[in-house]
């Protein structure tokens, strides 16, 4: 998957959101259920989307009082983001997860990342590329929240989605993520039959 492939999607789909597979023009809902579990947040603690497609999920974060930093590899999804939200408080901002431009000073930087759907849109040969680069945001004592579809069989699913084993999922605790919850669930009418919500702590060892 190259940027291209994204970005042809959101420039092919010409501003009509029906034309983008995944966007559902609402926060995730299981976002959505975290935070209304979750109302105790620091004043500007510092949150990260991944991904951010249409930026549904980093306006409710900003809703919930975060100051949000939100980034996607498509130019045109993130101008899209622009015109959705023109004054929104979210830093939307063009950038690949896997190049990053060291000025932005975002790696263990954020109290808050929440990544949904980008790692499964991405092949298995960089699944572990994908996952240590999503994993280098979170600041000490910080959260990652993970929402993602999972597979049972340990072969190459043929996607995109490309569904995460319970063995890939467990890759975040061998970069140091500490497991603090974890939610499952299936879905009716789906064609994936389950879905996994995970929060990870970064505890740092000092
Ligand atoms: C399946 S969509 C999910 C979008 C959003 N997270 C959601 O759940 O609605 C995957 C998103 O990841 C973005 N993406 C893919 N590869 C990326 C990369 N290397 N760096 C940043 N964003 C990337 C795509 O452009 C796309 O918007």
């Amino acid at each position: 998957m190259t940027q291209n492939w994204f970005d042809n999607i959101y420039i092919k789909a010409k501003g009509d959101s029906n034309q983008v597979p995944w966007a559902n023009m609402t926060a995730n809902a299981y976002l959505k259920d975290w935070l209304n579990q979750h109302s105790e947040i620091e004043k500007n603690a510092k949150a990260l989307v991944i991904g951010c497609g249409l930026g549904d999920d980093a306006e409710i974060l900003a809703e919930k009082g975060f100051n949000v930093t939100a980034f996607d590899i498509s130019s045109t999804a993130i101008d899209w983001c622009k015109q959705r939200f023109p004054n929104s408080s979210v830093n939307y901002v063009v950038a690949d997860l896997f190049d990053l431009d060291s000025s932005h000073n975002w790696i263990g930087n954020f109290d808050f990342v929440f990544e949904a759907r980008t790692i499964q849109s991405l092949p298995l040969k960089v699944r572990e590329q994908t996952m240590e680069a999503v994993a280098q945001f979170v600041a000490p004592e910080g959260t990652l929240l993970v929402v993602t579809v999972t597979r049972d069989t340990p072969e190459e699913p043929s996607g995109p989605p490309y569904p995460l084993s319970l063995e890939e999922v467990d890759y975040f605790q061998q970069l140091g993520l500490s497991e603090i919850n974890r939610n499952s669930y299936s879905e009716k009418n789906s064609r994936f039959p389950k879905r996994l919500r995970i929060e990870y702590r970064f505890q740092s060892k000092s």
